[in-house]
């Protein structure tokens, strides 16, 4: 997440108030994820600093949606520093931990992907996109194992018009996920699906195949070329060549890849 900014913070485990600190469980960008515990239940608790203005942010967009696969908001304590931001614990780590560590065939990750369509479709329904989609921000441990939930709502914009360039103050995201729109300091209603061909390449692979310091990317004859060399099925194929379209608006939508022919067979 926002690739060109921030040092690092670290937070001493005494910041965490009434909550027991039991174990660091993540680091992000903006600060640590730890596991706490309070009368006897399991929370992620993460610290982050106020003067960021997309820790703010995070906080704004975590209160609005409302989704089973969206993280749920239990609490938020402040100081005069930082947000202590309490969230529902998922035990069973992230997507990008998961699909480096197992190898998932191609049922499994069209199930996968179909999960991480719907939060997106319930945000896109409220003129909201996500903007740094990536398997490390998607937890497990819904009702099965394709589940997942979407969570680090630091980057979430909310979008005027569909199908319309909106301007960025300031890039966000991460740069190997980062839609071409991004680049150029702007989003779309359709920004998280160039994301959302990415995941499916990597859950497919296990490889990062369209890294953009090696490869000229958003050159459609070199995205084709990358597709035309993996050992996928033509579906799969079609389906990351519908989100990697590099303009926007003739990208497909979120609602038009829920009916892609790789998902519905
Ligand atoms: N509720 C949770 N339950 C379990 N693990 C979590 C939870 N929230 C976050 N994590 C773990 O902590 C990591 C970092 O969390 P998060 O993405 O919210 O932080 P961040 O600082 O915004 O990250 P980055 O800047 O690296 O994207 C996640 O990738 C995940 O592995
Ligand atoms: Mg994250």
């Amino acid at each position: 997440m926002f690739w060109c900014c921030y040092k690092r913070t670290t937070f001493k485990n005494n910041d965490i108030n009434d909550y027991d600190f039991i174990e660091n469980i993540g680091y992000g960008t903006f600060g640590d994820i730890k596991l706490v515990l309070k009368n006897n239940k399991y929370y992620a608790m993460k610290i982050t600093m106020k003067y960021q203005p997309q820790n703010a942010n995070e906080i704004k967009y975590l209160k609005l949606c409302n989704h089973p696969n969206i993280i749920s908001l239990i609490d938020v304590k402040e100081t005069d520093v930082n947000y202590k931001i309490i969230l529902k614990y998922y035990p069973n780590g992230d997507l990008f931990d998961y699909s480096y560590n197992n190898t998932l065939d191609e049922m499994c990750v069209k199930k996968i992907i179909f999960n991480i369509l719907l939060p997106l479709k319930y945000m896109q329904n409220n003129k909201l996109v996500h903007l740094d989609l990536k398997p490390e921000n998607l937890l497990l441990g819904g009702k099965n194992k394709f589940q997942t939930v979407l969570t680090d709502l630091g980057c979430v914009h909310k979008f005027n018009k569909i199908n319309s360039l909106q301007k960025l103050n300031f890039i966000v995201g991460t740069k190997y996920y980062n839609s071409p729109e991004i680049k150029s300091l702007s989003f779309h209603s359709n920004s998280d699906v160039w994301n959302i061909g990415l995941i499916t390449d990597i859950l497919l692979t296990q490889e990062l195949n369209f890294d953009r310091d090696i490869h000229d990317i958003f050159n459609p004859n070199v995205i084709n070329f990358i597709l035309f060399k993996l050992n996928i099925s033509e579906d799969a194929k079609d389906f990351i060549s519908e989100c990697l379209i590099v303009n926007p608006n003739n990208r497909s939508n979120i609602d038009q890849l829920l009916e892609h022919v790789w998902l519905k067979k």
